[in-house]
């Protein structure tokens, strides 16, 4: 394989650029019928090169932050192509997205929708709104990603809906014709997309009834992939539940998929370190460790592991935990995993972790974040390289009255 930059020593992210493409691509068939446009939730994975990967393909980025905002702007997302999502938007987040004319904000409460009115009034500029709902539909994935519930606190309780567009029609600089709804991620089972979606389908008709005017819906995210074996959604299906619940609203539909994009495109490529025997299985000690990858121990998410070079089919293998150095006992990348024997200086692949790998990485135990590289067809780049120390220290001052004693 070419590189076109350097080499990269262990713990990296590898991506494949393919996957990706082909994600996007097979969403967009899937959708063909739909008037509808894919924001890709630059959350999932905001390197550049990614988002600009998306951005090459024709794809919308939602954001949820400033920092988010800008990424998509360096790589090349229209401006007209963005919307911004998120409970908690400061006023300086929705000055700078009004100010560069982003396509939508999703809206989430009162107090926002009157902030953002006073903010548009300021800059002379009319705010094209959305309304995210909460529909109390179960997502039925895990506890910590599931959003759609009324004790979550994302968006609006779907009955105060009317009331809300009563508010907004009064202010002058909002201009609020969609509805988004987002009910929780990593979804296997498309029924509770049928039962949101259906919903918002009863709540734009009723808004309609009622006078406001609705041509926008925003359907959210969450298409989830599989992890250990399961079936990943039908796109197809899906499709179908798009076109039996909103399909007969004439109304522009937006997508904004994270992790069906991005997940299944990434491997995290680990060494082992040592190999420690403990009581009835060993364990693994790798490079990477929680702070590279918190995913397992923070939703007990579950990540295939496979050794990077074959091993013979009928090595032994061994109950094993695959951990790494940072001193907690919640640092693992798997556990209780049969894994063949491995040595000192082994390489190990933790796949699918293209979504929420990097991106909710830290530099816990001042590890410094880890490169990422993105192969396209037989070469590959390093899209991010490996933070010095010195880099992660470089953000901090020792006080002067410290130095002086
Ligand atoms: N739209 C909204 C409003 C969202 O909150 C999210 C994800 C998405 C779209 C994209 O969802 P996706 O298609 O990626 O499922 N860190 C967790 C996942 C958190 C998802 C947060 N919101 C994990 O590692 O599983």
């Amino acid at each position: 394989m070419k590189t076109v930059n350097n080499t990269v020593d262990t713990p990296f992210y590898c991506y494949s650029m393919e996957i990706m493409v082909k994600r996007y691509r097979a969403l967009r068939e899937a959708l063909k019928s739909q008037r509808a446009t894919i924001y890709y939730a630059v959350k999932a994975n905001p390197n550049l090169a990614v988002i600009k990967t998306f951005a090459n393909e024709g794809s919308g980025a939602d954001v949820v932050s400033i920092g988010e905002l800008h990424r998509c702007l360096a790589a090349g997302i229209p401006t007209n192509k963005i919307v911004f999502a998120g409970v908690g938007k400061t006023r300086a987040e929705i000055a700078e997205a009004l100010s560069v004319g982003i396509y939508q904000l999703n809206v989430e409460s009162e107090p926002e929708l009157q902030v953002i009115n006073e903010i548009a009034m300021s800059l002379g500029v009319k705010a094209n709104i959305g309304l995210r709902v909460n529909p109390d539909v179960d997502a039925k994935t895990h506890a910590k990603i599931t959003t759609g519930l009324k004790e979550n606190k994302f968006g609006v309780d779907l009955i105060r809906a009317p009331s809300i567009f009563k508010i907004a029609k009064s202010l002058e600089n909002i201009s609020l014709k969609s509805l988004s709804v987002h009910i929780g991620s990593q979804l296997l089972d498309l029924e509770p997309y049928r039962a949101a979606y259906t919903k918002v389908a009863e709540m734009t008709l009723h808004l309609r009834s009622l006078g406001f005017q609705i041509d926008h819906l925003d359907l959210g995210g969450g298409i989830g992939i599989p992890y250990q074996g399961e079936i990943s959604p039908d796109l197809n299906s899906f499709s179908d539940i798009i076109q039996g619940t909103v399909g007969d609203l004439e109304c522009e539909l937006s997508f904004e998929p994270g992790r069906y994009l991005v997940g299944e495109s990434g491997i995290l490529v680990t060494r082992v370190i040592y190999v420690k025997k403990g009581r009835g299985k060993k364990f693994i000690i790798v490079d990477g460790a929680m702070n590279d990858l918190i995913r397992p121990t923070l939703y007990d998410g579950h990540h295939d592991i496979v050794p990077v070079q074959q091993f013979d089919q009928d090595t032994k293998p061994y109950l094993c935990d695959v951990v790494g150095p940072i001193c907690e006992s919640g640092d693992y990348l798997a556990q209780n995993r049969m894994l063949p024997k491995l040595e000192e200086n082994d390489l190990l692949a933790v796949k699918s972790v293209g979504a929420y790998g990097a991106a909710m990485s830290s530099t816990y135990n001042s590890r410094p974040l880890i490169p990422e590289i993105l192969i396209n067809g037989d070469s590959f780049s390093v899209i991010r390289r490996r933070q010095t120390v010195q880099e992660n220290m470089g953000l901090e001052t020792i006080p002067k009255w410290l130095i002086d004693e």
